[in-house]
């Protein structure tokens, strides 16, 4: 037994080393990557262990919880090619502390855990939650990744205090604060004899608010409660989900531009929709994405001088109504003048006419853009244009299509005619091309959506790709 136990950290670090040589994973925890470290702290003490018949039946579930628990930390993608990339870990504990297993790359090294996780005898006597806390935290520092804003414990209890109940490592409040002060998020499950403990900690929430209602991100929170009912609540499917989907909205990640590159000479044309529907302060939203992304475009441009990158700015509304005026519309590579050209745009605020507007732009590519330059439009629009049909938009697109101009769209909100939009992105009324509609249609909920997070990024690496 105690050989084996002695092995299993060797195991451990081979899987954990044969993870990282995998080629799909060639950088386990690489800047790119945003990792979050998870650790376990199972309490298998007697009032666990020793409740229920058969004895050990509630462990099992605890057991059970956790291997599922593991089977979820898959990696996902996070934007901008980055994944969100999990480590993990456990130890158990009754009036002592025994690590199951340090933090491991997760999946590479997810059976080893779990198989881990399965053999844990219980020790099924005292229930020494500070000390476990405790030694769940170091583990957290010691191994994992170096953010220190992405480390969680887990900790699985009811918490139930043995007569004449010793907190003999200065005790649990002392314990959640000292997570607290160290940035370290501390979940706790099935507490339903300790919940008034982490509710008592200043500045924590209410019980209704961290009873795993609503995924509100628990930045600068000591602590959160999952408190579930009984221990075959913890196998609930949803349930699962909950907590992991809510330490993926409450991870952070550092800052990371993804570069975007050219391969040729671009010629990028942002047209704006200033139709009344629209709204003045939503098109001031609409102005300040337009410059974050010319501003990508340009200084890409920038840092390779073979491949000139020029940008426009236009804003259209209902018929004959585009801005700038076809005689002071030019393409720009001085980022500083296209954003003044942008904050003097005034909002057009009449009817919709995304064909004409098609129309104005695909003739000032053919009067101001040279055959070498890549052309490409990203275009604001709903698909509701007054008087128009997927006949007549189809023909417009195909227009600019054979003028050499690539369309992207951005479609803001709910409020979408999708017929139309299927045709301003493909030129076809009959059918819809998937993939190619996956990268050349961008949706957001909200106009301050555009504004939100790398999504600017997102949309100009898609439009540099083309
Ligand atoms: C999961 O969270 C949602 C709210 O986001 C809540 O309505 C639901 O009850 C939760 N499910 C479980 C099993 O906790
Ligand atoms: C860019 O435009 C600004 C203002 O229009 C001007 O002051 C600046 O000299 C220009 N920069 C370059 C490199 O041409």
């Amino acid at each position: 037994m105690r050989a084996a136990r002695a092995l299993l950290p060797l195991l451990l670090q081979a899987c954990w080393t044969a993870a990282q040589d995998e080629p799909e994973t060639p950088r386990a925890v690489a800047f790119q990557d945003c990792p979050v470290d998870l650790f376990f702290v199972l309490d298998t003490s007697e009032s666990v262990a020793l409740r229920l018949k058969p004895y050990g039946a509630l462990v099992d579930k605890v057991k059970s919880f956790t291997k599922r628990f593991i089977d979820n930390l898959r990696d996902r993608y996070y934007r901008c090619d980055r994944n969100l990339v999990w480590n993990a870990g456990a130890l158990h504990y009754s009036d002592e502390v025994e690590i199951i297993q340090g933090l491991t790359r997760m999946p590479g090294g997810r059976d080893a855990l779990k198989s881990s996780v399965d053999a844990v005898k219980y020790f099924g006597k005292g229930t020494y939650t500070d000390c476990a806390i405790k030694k769940g935290l170091e583990q957290l520092l010691v191994g994992g990744s170096h953010l220190k804003e992405n480390k969680y414990l887990i900790v699985v209890t009811d918490g139930h205090p043995l007569e004449g109940y010793k907190e003999p490592c200065g005790g649990l409040e002392d314990a959640v604060n000292e997570a607290k002060h160290l940035g370290v998020k501390v979940f706790s499950v099935v507490s339903v004899g300790i919940k008034d403990v982490f509710d008592f900690i200043p500045g924590s929430d209410q019980l209704n608010v961290i009873s795993c209602q609503g995924l509100a991100p628990s930045q600068g929170r000591p602590g959160l409660s999952l408190v579930k009912e009984n221990y075959a609540e913890l196998l609930e499917d949803a349930f699962l989900k909950n907590v992991t989907a809510q330490i993926c909205i409450d991870k952070k990640c550092p800052d990371y531009t993804c570069p975007i590159t050219f391969s040729s000479p671009a010629d990028i044309t942002i047209l704006l929709d200033g139709s009344a529907s629209v709204g003045s302060h939503n098109f001031d939203t609409t102005k300040r994405f337009a410059k974050r992304l010319a501003e990508r475009f340009l200084t890409a441009g920038r840092t390779d001088p073979a491949h000139d990158v020029r940008v426009a700015v236009v804003q259209y509304s209902g018929t004959g109504q585009q801005r700038p005026e076809r005689a002071s519309l030019q393409f720009l590579q001085n980022y500083t003048a296209l954003a003044s050209a942008v904050d003097a745009m005034d909002f057009i605020n009449d009817a919709t006419d995304v064909n004409d507007a098609l129309g104005y732009v695909t003739r000032f590519y053919r009067e101001a853009s040279s055959g070498a330059a890549k052309k490409r439009l990203l275009l604001f629009s709903d698909g509701n244009s007054q008087g128009a049909t997927p006949a007549a938009i189809e023909k417009a697109v195909q227009e600019a299509q054979r003028a050499g101009i690539e369309i992207f769209v951005v479609v803001v909100g709910r409020q979408v005619n999708e017929p139309h939009i299927r045709v301003l992105v493909t030129g076809k009324t009959a059918e819809y091309d998937v993939a190619y509609g996956e990268s050349h249609l961008f949706r957001v909920p909200s106009y301050q959506a555009l504004l939100r997070g790398v999504f600017h990024q997102t949309v100009s690496r898609k439009v540099a790709l083309g």
